[in-house]
């Protein structure tokens, strides 16, 4: 199955985001849409989250991908919908664990944080592992939310 991937940062994330776009994206059989921000004007952090959570909760997108400068912001903003489950991660491991044990559907990550590589890996990891279920599909119903957002 073809994942779709939504993308979007503030402009504390912009330029990351389009590295994601250059190097990851390019290389893995994914869609993805990019929900802006377009430059590095200063934008608001909250609409960005809101709109990868609308992105997915209507459909457009299997996942999501949000950046903005320590990614706290954005992920706490896309976090208000009941169906996101965003994680911010700061390596590989982390992002690995987010899909198998809490089966994350947003990655969160903080451009001024994180080194670009760094970035990269975790971005990899997320879009490739699964969620493991079992004693972890428990724990994530009850988050609440829907289990396939
Ligand atoms: C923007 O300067 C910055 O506050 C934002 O990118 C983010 O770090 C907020 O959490």
């Amino acid at each position: 199955m073809t994942q779709k991937i939504a993308i979007a940062a503030d402009h504390g994330g912009y330029t990351l985001k389009e590295d994601i776009k250059n190097f990851v994206f390019n290389d893995l059989n994914i869609e993805w849409i990019d929900l802006g921000a377009h430059s590095e004007e200063s934008v608001d952090y909250p609409e960005y989250g809101f709109k990868i959570a609308e992105a997915i909760e209507n459909g457009q997108a299997d996942q999501g991908i949000i950046i903005c400068g320590s990614g706290i912001g954005i992920s706490i903003a896309a976090n208000r919908s009941p169906s996101i489950r965003a994680a911010l991660c700061t390596s590989k491991e982390m992002a690995e664990l987010s899909r198998q044990h809490n089966n994350a559907n947003v990655l969160a990550l903080g451009a001024r944080i994180i080194s670009k590589e760094t970035a990269m890996d975790c971005v990899q990891a997320f879009l490739t592992t699964e969620f493991e279920g079992g004693r972890h599909e428990r724990r994530v119903a009850k988050l609440g939310g829907s289990q396939n957002a």
